[in-house]
């Protein structure tokens, strides 16, 4: 299935690995006339990439190249394609990987899927191929308008923030000074054995708009999960009081309406899948990385057992990089939900809003054709395989009679829509 792209109305891909020559993206449909690249977007490149104690010593400069779409340092509305290249990729760490599974990481999942792994930095399971997702995100700020997000860590390993409230402008975003010397000898340790940890974040949004957000299968918090959990490393999530609504009652669960207003948010700004207008808030569980020294017993390709020590250069904690890849994917999400709101609602009733439905729409169904070619493709190499011819004309005509039926409920041509499916089986057997 086709599954690097981000964003539908934006048209966002990205793409490359952590040893290939660069990592990227494609934006489709960019907006015109913005700054590129912002002061904003080259500070969490920075943010991702932080050069702390506790994670990865490869020191990439991370310069964005502009392959398309910028003109004169703005953005021109046509495709907007960006490139990171990897120049501090050193792949003869993971010759020792190369035929073994690191337990816990996406190696021997993948293997098991595609048959070929890219053992180098681990590909795209790598952390760095969320570079592209921050160069995507900053790109729609602009629709975001006054929201505002902030991430805290609650938790790293075993280590609980005593008080919440504290000022977390550090990198790991703890907001408990009085705890925070605690966790650098705490890491200290963990970094020494070899070990790895990880932990808990919270994340809110302020200022989001009611109303985002489709029933069933586009409810902003499915969309939400679906971008955290599309990060490596990401494990649950859970929206407003998380575990606590579970042991609670109906009665003390129930955000109510006092004076016209809802008084509390216990179910994290969004019900129904559609956003209230209050605080979008939620808790992440993030996994320790897989990578670490100490030796675990694992099994090669041709199925023996070994012991590995993984001895690259990995992130002890990567507590500090995930935090803004989590603020772009929200980005991305809202903005996503944001726009597609406006193409529904009364904002966009003018004939250019009309004119983006349709043509979105109209993408839609060429993707849609796209996606059958695909499983025809499929179909007939298992017929092959079956030694079955690759043509049915009775099932054909059957499925064209059924939509042609189906057009005339809908009040459409059906000779129209039977030319449509007969064309539709032509262009996939062209492919
Ligand atoms: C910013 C970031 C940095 C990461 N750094 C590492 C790392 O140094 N070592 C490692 O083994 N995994 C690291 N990971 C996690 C792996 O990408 C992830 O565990 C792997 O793709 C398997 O996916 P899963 O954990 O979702 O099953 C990182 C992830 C992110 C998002």
């Amino acid at each position: 299935m086709p599954s690097n792209k981000l964003s539908d109305i934006f048209g966002i891909s990205t793409f490359g690995e952590s040893h290939g020559p660069a990592i990227g993206v494609l934006i489709d449909s960019p907006l015109p006339n913005i700054d590129f690249p912002s002061e904003e977007l080259l500070q969490a490149l920075q943010r991702r990439n932080p050069q702390l104690s506790f994670t990865t010593a490869r020191n990439e400069p991370d310069q964005i190249e502009i392959l398309s779409g910028v003109m004169d340092g703005k953005t021109t509305g046509m495709p907007l394609c960006l490139i990171v290249r990897n120049l501090d990729a050193r792949s003869t760490d993971y010759e020792a990987l190369k035929d073994v599974f690191r337990p816990g990481h996406a190696d021997f999942s993948w293997f098991q899927k595609y048959g070929i792994y890219d053992y180098r930095g681990g590909g795209r399971a790598s952390g760095r191929e969320t570079l592209a997702r921050i160069i995507a995100a900053d790109h729609v700020k602009s629709v975001l308008g006054d929201i505002d997000i902030h991430i805290t860590c609650t938790q790293i390993g075993e280590l609980k923030a005593m008080s919440q409230k504290g000022d977390a402008a550090n990198p790991w975003h703890w907001p408990c000074s009085q705890t925070f010397p605690k966790l650098m000898s705490y890491l200290n340790e963990i970094q020494k054995s070899g070990d790895s940890v990880g932990g808990i974040l919270r994340v809110s949004a302020h200022n989001v708009p009611p109303g985002l957000g489709d029933p069933v299968y586009e409810k902003l918090s499915a969309n939400i999960a679906k971008a955290m959990f599309s990060i490596g490393s990401i494990r649950g999530i859970h929206f407003g009081d998380g575990l606590l609504l579970a042991e609670q009652t109906g009665s003390q669960v129930n955000d109510q309406f006092i004076n016209g207003k809802l008084a509390s948010n216990q179910h994290g700004g969004i019900l129904g899948g559609v956003s209230t207008g209050q605080d979008i808030s939620y808790d992440l569980i993030i996994r320790p990385v897989s990578s670490i020294r100490i030796p675990q017993q694992s099994l090669d390709r041709p199925g023996q057992s070994r012991q590995i020590s993984i001895q690259g250069r990995h992130d002890v904690c990567h507590i500090p990089r995930i935090i803004p890849v989590i603020e772009a994917m929200l980005k991305l999400c809202l903005a996503d939900a944001i726009q597609y709101q406006k193409l529904v609602s009364a904002q966009s009733q003018s004939l250019a809003g009309f004119r983006e439905s349709l043509d979105k729409l109209d993408a839609e169904l060429i993707q849609v054709l796209a996606h059958r070619a695909e499983i025809v493709k499929q179909v007939k190499a298992f017929k092959t395989k079956q030694g079955l011819p690759p043509q049915d004309p009775e099932r054909e005509k059957n499925i064209q009679d059924q939509c042609s039926a189906l057009a005339a409920k809908l009040g459409l041509d059906p000779h129209l829509a039977k030319e449509i499916i007969k064309l539709s089986i032509r262009i996939s057997n062209l492919c």
